[in-house]
């Protein structure tokens, strides 16, 4: 077991391009740490980098007490996890497992029994004499988590190891995998680009974005209190509706002005911004605080429905407001009869609103 520490740690590829900006992060030792961020982020460069699988061109990674820069990635005590599997196409599962630990001339008897004791963990005892053209995805992803396991590393490495699963069998291996973290209570750091896996399954993310990380907390801290527009916008699903606009000053109040549109913002969350007034802000609310319920704090506008989805236990309507789109989440009983084209004044839970920077784009609502 062990903490990995990364400082103001940057990679420039070969080409001369800046894939990674200075990330510092610190990951505690036992901690399931997710990494998540849109496509080209660079959560692989930043994971292969403390793998040691990538030069790092600045700054310092330690793994326990260690810095790492200079180490192989044999000796770093990581077991890496990739999203192909990588398995042996010529060897059986049990062959597979068992590899690292013969390279490593370990005894027979004990390989074998570190072996089938890790199968036995994960549920592919009866599978130990199959070969991976033999499995389904599934088992396959079993196989390689079963051979990072043999290993006995002080920290695990997952580079999206479900994306190649379908939907069902995805929601059962997270929640495999949460199980396993909780047993073995080693280090995990898992990259991903769905912010559904990293809600789940981290006991902290790291939103990346171009190379840099946005903001580290807990999954229902960077819900609640994202602290910039951009992990306000990455998490949550559908997403915040970010719409530009700016502060005014109405009747001794703050409010949040668009076109012809004002939103009168509740006087705990107006003290807070009014140094901004007469700025553009992006507005932010999520789908699920616009709704036909109206309480204090409440802004009924009426807006016009283009779409509307039936989740079964929810509902996503879309309506549009002058001419931004916007988006609720509604019970599915209120969303019963609603249609195309409707007239409908929805509430804007304003209490719940956040309000962001235009130009550095920082929550200035929290
Ligand atoms: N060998 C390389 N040479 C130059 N640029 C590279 C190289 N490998 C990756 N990059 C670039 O570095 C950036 C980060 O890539 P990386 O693979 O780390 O992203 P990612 O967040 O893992 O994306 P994805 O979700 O698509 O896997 C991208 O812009 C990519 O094009
Ligand atoms: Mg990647």
């Amino acid at each position: 077991m062990a903490k990995v520490v990364l400082s103001q740690v940057e990679k420039v590829y070969p080409n001369g391009f800046k894939a990674v900006h200075g990330v510092d992060l610190e990951i505690k030792d036992g901690e399931f740490m997710v990494l998540v961020g849109p496509s080209g982020c660079a959560k692989s460069t930043t994971l292969r980098m403390i793998a040691g699988l990538e030069d790092i061109s600045g700054g310092k990674i330690f793994i326990g007490d260690r810095e790492v820069n200079d180490i192989p990635p044999k000796d770093r005590g990581i077991a890496m996890v990739f999203q192909n599997y990588a398995l042996y196409p010529h060897m059986t599962v049990y062959e597979n497992m068992g590899f690292s630990l013969k390279i490593k001339k370990l005894p027979k008897d004990q390989i074998d029994k570190k072996v089938k004791e890790t199968a036995k963990i994960l549920g592919i005892e009866d599978l130990l004499q199959r070969r991976p053209k033999e499995l389904s995805g599934g088992q396959r992803q079993r196989v390689a988590v079963g051979r990072a396991i043999v290993r006995d590393p002080d920290v695990f490495l997952f580079d999206e190891p479900l994306s190649n699963l379908d939907a069902k069998l995805r929601v059962h291996m997270r929640v495999q995998l949460s199980q396993l973290h909780k047993r073995l209570k080693t280090t995990m750091i898992y990259v991903t680009h769905d912010q559904v896996e990293a809600m789940t399954m981290g006991d902290r993310i790291a939103v990346m974005h171009l190379g840099k990380v946005m903001q580290v907390d807990s999954p229902l801290n960077l819900y609640h209190y994202p602290a910039n527009k951009f992990v306000a916008g990455f998490i949550g699903s559908p997403s915040m509706n970010l719409i530009e606009g700016e502060l005014i000053n109405k009747n001794n109040r703050i409010a949040f002005k668009m076109g012809g549109i004002e939103l009168t913002l509740p006087d705990s969350k107006g003290e807070r911004i009014k140094d901004h007034v007469g700025k553009k802000v992006w507005f932010g609310i999520r789908p699920e605080h616009i709704d036909f319920t109206e309480r204090e704090e409440t802004v009924p506008l009426k807006g016009k429905i283009s779409v509307v989805e039936h989740m079964g236990n929810e509902s996503f309507v879309h309506f549009s407001l002058g001419d931004m789109q916007i988006t609720a989440k509604l019970d599915s009983m209120d969303s019963m009869g609603l249609s195309y084209d409707d007239e409908k004044h929805f509430c804007f839970h304003m209490d719940k609103c956040h309000i962001f920077d235009y130009d550095n784009e920082l929550n200035l609502s929290l």
